[in-house]
């Protein structure tokens, strides 16, 4: 297939994949206290795979890129990325190593989410396998940022394709820095847009989306959109010419699960600026979408 149904061109996202793990809990135990909880369920989770599925609810073509070691897990992963039609042919599968798995603990009666990733020693997705990577078939290239090293090389692959091309065939390129590893910040300085994440800003220092953005500008290249979404706060953006936009948010009636509302909305932000929509009204979508995610369990319902 050379691009989505139609021949429209994909979104490709690059990064993790694992289990997750939910147990739905009505209010969030003590330490080493045995209690029950309300539901349970598996979940296909990461950062970039969650994306994929947003992109995929939107109704955009879309695709996976990230490492798998087969197994149940993997099986499980699999039927779940082709149950809601995102294509799979870039699944690095690694003869060696686990699936990663992630114990979530979401509380209903805040709707927090509750994390521990056990990230194994799969490999990551290398240049190597990227460079299989069809790019005539995509026109934005999503990475969340894991092995930066690897990841800025496949970044650096898609600028040499770009600068043979027309601007309007050009694939736009987005990088999520989320986590506050200093290994990550390299690639801050890669793609035309930039989303950084409310724990890196506070990491840095910074108590609100607007001094984070206007903080870390200087490390992203010139030309570069950055975005930080903040909670209840809504999110801001800042254009290449140092103009600030933004938006509020749109709490549900109900936080009932926050889990992956991040990657919600950066996946809606994608979906609008690609779709050609202004960095605003992008802006106001992945707020929007975002809030719907946070008000309903799992992904079923966001659209
Ligand atoms: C949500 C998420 C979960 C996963 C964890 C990994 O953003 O991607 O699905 O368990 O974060 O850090």
């Amino acid at each position: 297939m050379a691009a989505g149904a139609g021949g429209e061109k994909r979104i490709l996202c690059v990064g993790l994949v694992c289990l997750d793990v939910i147990s739905v809990v009505d209010a969030y135990p003590a330490e080493d206290t045995d209690t029950r909880c309300l539901s349970q369920r598996w979940q296909r989770g990461g950062n970039a795979s969650n994306s994929c599925t947003v992109l995929a609810l939107l109704g955009a073509p879309c695709a996976f890129m990230g490492s798998l070691a087969p197994g149940h897990a993997a099986d499980f992963i699999v039927a779940d990325f082709r149950r809601r039609g995102v294509d799979v042919t870039h699944v690095a599968w690694q003869p060696h190593g686990d699936v990663p798995c992630a114990c979530c603990v979401v509380s209903a009666a805040s709707g927090s989410r509750t994390i521990v990733l056990h990230d194994t020693n799969l490999p990551d997705v290398t240049e190597r396998d990227f460079a299989r990577v069809d790019l005539a078939q995509y026109k934005w290239i999503h990475w969340e940022a894991r092995n930066a090293a690897e990841q800025e090389r496949m970044i650096l692959r898609v600028e040499r394709h770009n600068s043979a091309l027309p601007p309007a065939q050009r694939i736009r390129t987005s990088v999520e820095v989320e986590k506050p590893r200093d290994e990550l910040l390299p690639l801050l300085a890669h793609g035309d847009v930039v989303f950084i994440s409310k724990d890196l800003a506070k990491h840095f220092g910074y108590n609100t989306a607007a001094e984070a953005l206007r903080g870390l500008r200087g490390r992203v290249r010139p030309g570069a959109t950055m975005i930080c979404a903040w909670a209840e706060e809504g999110a801001d953006a800042l254009e290449p010419d140092g103009t600030l936009v933004h938006v509020d948010a749109f709490p549900p009636e109900r936080l009932v699960d926050t889990l992956g509302a991040g990657d919600t909305f950066n996946a809606a932000v994608i979906f609008a600026l690609s779709g050609g929509q202004s960095l605003r009204d992008a802006l106001t979508f992945g707020c929007r979408i975002a809030g719907k995610k946070c008000g309903i369990h799992g992904y079923d319902g966001i659209v």
